[in-house]
């Protein structure tokens, strides 16, 4: 111990830095003393005993309640459902009041402004200014508490429960070589391990603030063939996941629950931002993550969820028909423009883009210091020189009719109750932008990708993103986004970045 410290030292040099050279245009005055240079010498190759630092031997003071599932869900299968519904349909009330939620004015007391900075009220306490939800001292309820909750929660518990397999699925059917193949270590492999463990903390909490009738996990039908294309699915199932959330959370009746979802959300984000890593997308594209209505989220979800045991909880939400990009760019190009017509991997909505291309037109092996902004190899951030899309880009899209089954056991259906598509509905960051749709045959039409910007400088369409068909151009806004929901037409997910 005593030897390294003073090895550290002695190549410590205490020679000043040279000045940087100016980095950032236009950033002047950037000048502070800086006096600090990295060791050089050997790095560390042996590993011994560290220094024994104070410390006591403990134990947690209570057991920690028990997790709903284990690490791994045990026996499990895959595929699609081949047997017969037994029911068929969302759960729906027994009485339903409107076919849509009528617009109404603003709330008449939501009128606080504050123009001079000062406390407007008289503070309930020192340093607790007057307002808030859930600050006068009531006693919190981590559950559930409306319809609306109850089924937010239940499709939460559905995504997180298919996460915690499909995380664990990839890593048992690909071998060690299939990853070292995608860029993908031994190290990186127990990431993945670990944010699936990260799920059974997820689904429990989950259950616990839905009771007795959460549901258990299901059976699912998957995407991939690839280790890349695993990556991809998850980076797209993250992003519904996650989008799902932001969508509803604000909107629940119970704050505590919302306060709970919050905590489990910020991780799930942090996993579909270190999937993009993987799939050496740039990990953020964007400057605000957006919100989706529970029915898209649930649409988005439920065509790889096969089957789920007798007596299911089922979901109220609606199922929407698929929309396809026929040139959906392929993030495994370097150059996404000579991306095929339909290259993905199958019919469902967030299939992966295919990862099996000619070696010459992959950039998963281009080396990234010869050729930057080509490779797609895993990275912390990579710059692609060529975008996947680009505002202008000429869209191709095809969509089903509803009335296809769907979902666990065949059980859902796809509708809708919009009239002709005539919009094509951009969803990203904190904007609903519509594009005009041309028609060109039967269930197929395209438009062009939107240029508009949510700040200037941050184009809208970026990221992994929601588009829909719909009959209308209704202004909505991030708060009332589900408004949307009787005007859609089809729905897919586009990936602009
Ligand atoms: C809804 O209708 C079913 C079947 O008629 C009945 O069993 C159930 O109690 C009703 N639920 C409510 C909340 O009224
Ligand atoms: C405390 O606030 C909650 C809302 O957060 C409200 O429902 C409740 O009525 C309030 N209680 C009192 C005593 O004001
Ligand atoms: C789904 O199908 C399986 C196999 O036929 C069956 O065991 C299960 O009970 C079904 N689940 C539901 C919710 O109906
Ligand atoms: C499903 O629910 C029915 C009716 O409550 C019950 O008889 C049956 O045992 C349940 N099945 C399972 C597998 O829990
Ligand atoms: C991709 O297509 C667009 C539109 O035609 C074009 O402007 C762009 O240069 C193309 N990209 C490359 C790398 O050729
Ligand atoms: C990907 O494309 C290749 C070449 O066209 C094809 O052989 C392969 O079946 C495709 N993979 C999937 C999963 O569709
Ligand atoms: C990438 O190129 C650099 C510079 O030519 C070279 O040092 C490095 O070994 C190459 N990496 C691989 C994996 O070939
Ligand atoms: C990365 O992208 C930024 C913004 O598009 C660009 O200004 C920068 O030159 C790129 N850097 C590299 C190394 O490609
Ligand atoms: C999306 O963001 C990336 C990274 O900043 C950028 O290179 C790309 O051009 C953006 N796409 C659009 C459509 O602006
Ligand atoms: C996309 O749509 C345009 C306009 O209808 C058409 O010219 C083009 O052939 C279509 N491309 C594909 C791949 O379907
Ligand atoms: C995008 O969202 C921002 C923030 O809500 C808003 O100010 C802006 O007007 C929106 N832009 C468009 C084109 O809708
Ligand atoms: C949605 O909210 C915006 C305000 O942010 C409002 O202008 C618009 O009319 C609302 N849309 C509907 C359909 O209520």
């Amino acid at each position: 111990m005593l030897t390294r410290t003073i090895y550290v030292s002695t190549l410590l040099s205490t020679l000043a830095l040279a000045a940087p050279a100016p980095q950032v245009p236009g950033y002047t005055g950037a000048d502070f003393p800086l006096s600090a240079s990295e060791p050089t010498g050997e790095p560390a190759t042996t590993f011994g005993l560290d220094s024994q630092v104070p410390a006591i031997e403990t134990t947690p003071a209570t057991v920690a309640p028990p997790r709903r599932s284990s690490d791994v869900t045990g026996m499990t299968s895959h595929g699609p459902f081949s047997g017969t519904p037994t029911t068929t349909g969302a759960v729906m009330a027994n009485t339903t009041i409107a076919q849509m939620i009528a617009p109404l004015p603003p709330n008449p007391t939501a009128t606080y402004y504050n123009a001079n900075g000062m406390l407007q009220n008289p503070a309930p306490a020192p340093y607790t200014p007057k307002g808030g939800l859930g600050t006068n001292g009531t006693e919190p309820r981590y559950m559930v508490n409306s319809d609306f909750d109850y089924e937010s929660i239940t499709l939460g518990l559905y995504q997180e429960w298919i996460e915690l397999d499909l995380f664990n699925n990839g890593l048992a059917v690909f071998s060690d070589e299939d990853f070292l193949a995608a860029g993908l270590t031994a190290e990186d492999r127990a990431y993945i391990a670990f944010m699936a463990i990260q799920e059974t903390g997820h689904a429990t909490l989950l259950s616990n603030m839905l009771g007795e009738s959460a549901p258990p996990q299901c059976t699912y039908n998957y995407p991939y063939t690839t280790v890349r294309e695993f990556i991809d699915f998850n980076q797209k199932l993250t992003r519904f996941g996650e989008s799902g959330v932001w969508g509803f959370i604000n909107h629940l009746d119970s704050r505590e629950v919302g306060q709970l979802l919050a905590q489990s959300i910020a991780t799930e984000a942090r996993q579909q931002m270190s999937f993009r890593q993987m799939l050496g997308l740039h990990p953020m594209p964007v400057w605000f993550e957006t919100g989706i209505p529970q029915s898209w989220a649930w649409t988005y979800l439920a065509p790889y969820i096969s089957e789920c045991p007798e007596n299911t909880t089922r979901l109220a939400w609606q199922n929407f028909p698929a929309l396809h990009f026929v040139n959906q760019a392929n993030p495994n190009r370097f150059s996404p423009n000579d991306t095929q017509p339909n290259e993905v991997t199958g019919k469902r909505v967030a299939d992966p883009s295919n990862s099996t291309l000619p070696a010459d037109e992959s950039c998963v092996n281009v080396n990234a210091t010869e050729h930057p902004g080509y490779s797609c190899a895993p990275g912390i951030a990579r710059n692609r020189s060529e975008p996947l899309t680009f505002p202008g880009k000429l869209v191709n899209m095809t969509w089903e009719v509803p009335g296809l089954p769907i979902g666990p056991n065949n059980s859902y259906v796809t509708s809708t109750s919009a009239g002709e598509p005539a919009f094509v509905a951009w969803v990203s960051q904190l904007n609903l932008t519509y594009t005009p749709l041309t028609i060109t045959g039967q269930n197929e039409g395209y438009t062009y990708q939107p240029a508009a910007e949510v700040y200037q400088g941050d184009p809208a369409a970026n990221d992994t993103m929601f588009v829909a068909l719909t009959d209308a151009d209704v202004f909505l806004t991030p708060f009332n986004l589900s408004m949307i929901n009787p005007h859609v037409v089809a729905l897919g997910m586009y990936q602009a970045g």
